[in-house]
């Protein structure tokens, strides 16, 4: 039988051509999807400071944000609003002329021909006490209710051009009535990226700054326990059975093992969310010259498309489409 010291492992690994030719997983700039924070009421855009390089954006700088990412070839946009108002209901989330639905108009004329826009449709922008729905009188959030909320969210949506709506509240039934809502307005044709298995996890606590988020306590009677993976499959066919066009997996390095049953089980494409949690660590360690930043970026992004990941939503998505392509 063959054996060691014929058989040698590493003649695959000796050269970087020999490395290059045998490499498992690429990642391409096309499936990579920048998040976007834009705000209303600021001239300047402001940083996030636990999320160093990312931006709040004024409507003029996100348009040029879109155009830069388009330029470096990034696949997809996904939107976020933080509104001046915040109220119980978050009624700027489905005001006609609400930041988000401003910015949707702005980035769809301005780049909407070359590339994906997505929408965050949430409500824990909009609210005053940063729940993802609003709030029965007992203090819980309502998840019926809240349906109705998400419904017009996504009729102002897509209504302003989006092209792919993204509900990331976690409420039953969500994507059901999502895709009921557009159909009835006549918008067969936008999409749902849904968030079919999304955690309730520390690793959101930077972007929770990055949208003001109002939030005291958690969101644990919706998000799922970090401690369940089977949940996940469950969720998976639902939003299957309810119209997903794609599914997603969220935050995505503490949770491959649930990406990799979910990319084997599901028939539509596959996304995962490098949240702000997942970016902030490394900008940290990086800044402390603890790691090297772009073997990091690179590292991550590949293990999470390795793991099953179809797209990607990285804050990095301009920088490394950047690096891809050196
Ligand atoms: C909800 C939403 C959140 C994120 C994306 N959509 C926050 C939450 O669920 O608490 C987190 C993204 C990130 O941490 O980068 N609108």
């Amino acid at each position: 039988m063959a054996d060691f010291p014929s058989i040698r492992p590493r003649r695959l690994r000796n050269s970087p051509a020999m490395r290059r030719l045998v490499a498992e997983t690429r990642l391409h700039p096309a499936e990579l999807i920048l998040p976007l924070f834009v705000r209303e009421g600021i001239s300047e855009p402001v940083p996030v400071s636990s999320m160093p390089g990312v931006l709040q954006h004024t409507r003029d700088t996100l348009r040029k944000a879109a155009v830069e990412a388009v330029e470096a070839g990034v696949g997809g946009l996904m939107l976020f609003g933080v509104p001046e108002v915040q109220d119980a209901v978050g009624s700027e989330g489905t005001n006609p002329d609400g930041i988000l639905q401003r910015a949707i108009r702005d980035v769809v004329a301005e780049v909407g021909d070359q590339v994906v826009i997505m929408s965050d449709l949430c409500l824990d922008e909009y609210t005053d006490h940063g729940h993802c729905g609003v709030l029965a009188a007992d203090g819980s959030v309502d998840n019926d209710a809240t349906l109705e909320r998400y419904a017009e969210m996504a009729r102002v949506q897509a209504d302003a051009g989006v092209h792919l709506v993204g509900p990331s509240g976690m409420m039953d039934g969500q994507i059901g009535v999502v895709r009921a809502a557009l159909d009835a307005a006549g918008h067969q044709d936008v999409g749902i990226l849904a968030y079919t298995a999304k955690y309730a996890s520390a690793f959101y606590g930077p972007f929770r700054e990055a949208v003001g988020s109002s939030l005291k306590g958690d969101r644990k009677t919706y998000q799922q326990d970090p401690a369940n993976a089977r949940e996940s499959l469950r969720e998976l066919e639902l939003d299957l059975a309810e119209g997903a066009d794609l599914v997603m997996v969220k935050p995505a390095m503490a949770y491959l093992d649930v990406l990799r049953q979910i990319a084997d089980a599901s028939p539509v494409p596959v996304a995962a969310y490098q949240v702000s949690g997942e970016y902030a660590m490394v900008e940290a360690a990086a800044a402390n010259g603890w790691i090297d930043r772009e073997r990091m970026i690179m590292e991550t992004l590949t293990s999470i498309r390795r793991a099953g990941a179809g797209q990607i939503l990285t804050y990095w998505a301009v920088e490394a489409a950047r690096m891809l392509a050196r």
